[in-house]
C-alpha cells in the first residue's frame, strides 16, 4: 500500500503546477488507485471563472485516463493550516469512484493531516447504486 507520505508528496508536487490566477489558492490531490498507481491533479483555472476546475476533479480525470477505475485512498492539499478537504461537488465526485470508508485525508501544508472518510464528509450520499450500477 502507498503511504500518506508519498501521497502527499505527490500533491504537493503537482500543486506547484495549480493555474490558480484568480484566486492565488493552489491546491494539489493525489489518490492511490485500484491499479497501485498514484494519480494527481491540480486546480485549473479560467478567465470565466464557473469554468474552473478543482484539483481533485483533475486527479479523478487522470485516474480515468489512465485506465484505473477505483480510488482506494485520496490526499488533499492546498496553503495555510486549517485542512484543505474537497469542496461539496469534489466529495460527489470522489463519490463516484470510492467505497463510503475510503480514506480523505486532507492537509494545509502549514498544519497537521486531518484523516477522515469519504462516507464521514457526505453522509447519507447518492451514488452509482441508487442507478443499478
Ligand atoms: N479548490 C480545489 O481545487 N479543490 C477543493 O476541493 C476546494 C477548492 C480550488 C478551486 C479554486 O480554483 C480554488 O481552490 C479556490 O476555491
Amino acid at each position: 500500500m502507498v503511504s500518506d507520505a508519498e501521497l502527499f508528496a505527490a500533491a504537493e508536487a503537482v500543486r506547484k503546477r495549480a493555474h490558480a490566477p484568480y484566486s492565488n489558492f493552489h491546491v494539489g490531490a493525489a489518490l492511490l488507485a485500484d491499479d497501485g498507481k498514484i494519480y494527481a491533479g491540480c486546480n485549473v483555472e479560467n478567465a470565466a471563472y464557473p469554468l474552473g476546475n478543482c484539483a481533485e476533479a483533475s486527479a479523478i480525470a487522470a485516474m480515468i485516463a489512465g485506465g484505473a477505475r477505483r480510488i482506494l485512498k485520496i490526499y488533499t492539499t492546498g496553503p495555510g493550516r486549517k485542512p484543505v478537504t474537497p469542496c461539496g461537488g469534489c466529495r460527489q465526485r470522489i463519490r463516484e469512484f470510492a467505497a463510503l470508508d475510503t480514506p480523505v485525508i486532507s492537509q494545509g501544508v502549514e498544519g497537521v493531516p486531518l484523516r477522515t472518510t469519504l462516507g464521514a464528509l457526505l453522509p447519507h450520499s447518492f451514488g452509482p447504486e441508487f442507478l443499478g450500477r
